[in-house]
């Protein structure tokens, strides 16, 4: 995946069927166009949030979209992202819980990696029904030990406030992004943080920060 977004994007050689992910323990993502879409002007005009979902997945690009402008890499060169992060250290991991399974998305190879196979996407919410209607629901989960790498590192609070500033960054990058495609995004505090850290098999010391519901609406 070198170089996938300039202004065009490339068509990919490598396009996926829409849905049928189960099983598959790595999805390379498809990239996508930027041409034509709508300006980010309309699309702050639009922001709502939405909770009417109609259970539909996602085309495998609406999702590659959707991932990208959560945690995506937008200089190649450098494999900064899309959205900010202090110091530029991406503490924050965005994890796609969807009918086939939960994935954790691997930012710099623009794929999914699977975690556990099955439909957990009631699990993100302490009972809000539309969550599982959602065709995904993205779980921000802070991850400490990036820090460990990082040439300078922070005290510990201001390394959960500054990846709670990024998550904020990469909500609204998702809610307008999915503006673009006409999808419902709703950002929500309440997760069943428990349950979801057990299935994602999450190590001692991830942190969920916020979860955004996405998809189809009435
Ligand atoms: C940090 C945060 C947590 C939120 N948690 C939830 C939630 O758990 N469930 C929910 O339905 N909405 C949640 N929301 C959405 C707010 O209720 C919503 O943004 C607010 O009512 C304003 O409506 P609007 O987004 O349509 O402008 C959350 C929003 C934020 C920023």
């Amino acid at each position: 995946m070198k170089k996938i977004l300039g202004t065009t994007l490339l068509a990919m050689t490598l396009l996926l069927p829409t849905t049928t992910f189960a099983a598959q323990s790595e999805i390379n993502l498809p990239t996508f166009n930027l041409n034509g879409e709508l300006s980010v002007m309309k699309a702050l005009n639009q922001r709502i949030s939405s909770r009417n979902f109609i259970d539909k997945d996602l085309t495998a690009e609406q999702l590659a979209k959707i991932l990208w402008a959560a945690n995506g890499v937008n200089r190649y060169d450098t494999q900064k992202r899309v959205n900010p992060a202090a110091l530029g250290i991406y503490s924050v991991e965005v994890y796609a819980v969807t009918r086939e399974g939960i994935y954790l998305y691997d930012a710099e190879n623009h794929k999914l990696k699977l975690v556990a196979e099955g439909d957990f996407r009631s699990l993100t919410t302490t009972g809000q029904s539309f969550v599982a209607k959602a065709a995904v629901n993205l779980v921000y989960v802070e991850t400490p030990d990036v820090w460990s790498n990082a040439r300078k590192t922070l005290p510990r609070d201001a390394q959960i406030s500054f990846a709670n500033i990024s998550v904020g960054a990469m909500v609204q990058s998702v809610a307008l992004a999915a503006q673009t495609e006409n999808l419902g995004n709703c950002v929500r505090g309440s997760i069943n943080r428990a349950e979801f850290a057990k299935v994602a098999k999450l190590s001692d010391g991830k942190n969920i920060l916020l979860a955004q519901s996405v998809g189809f609406v009435n």
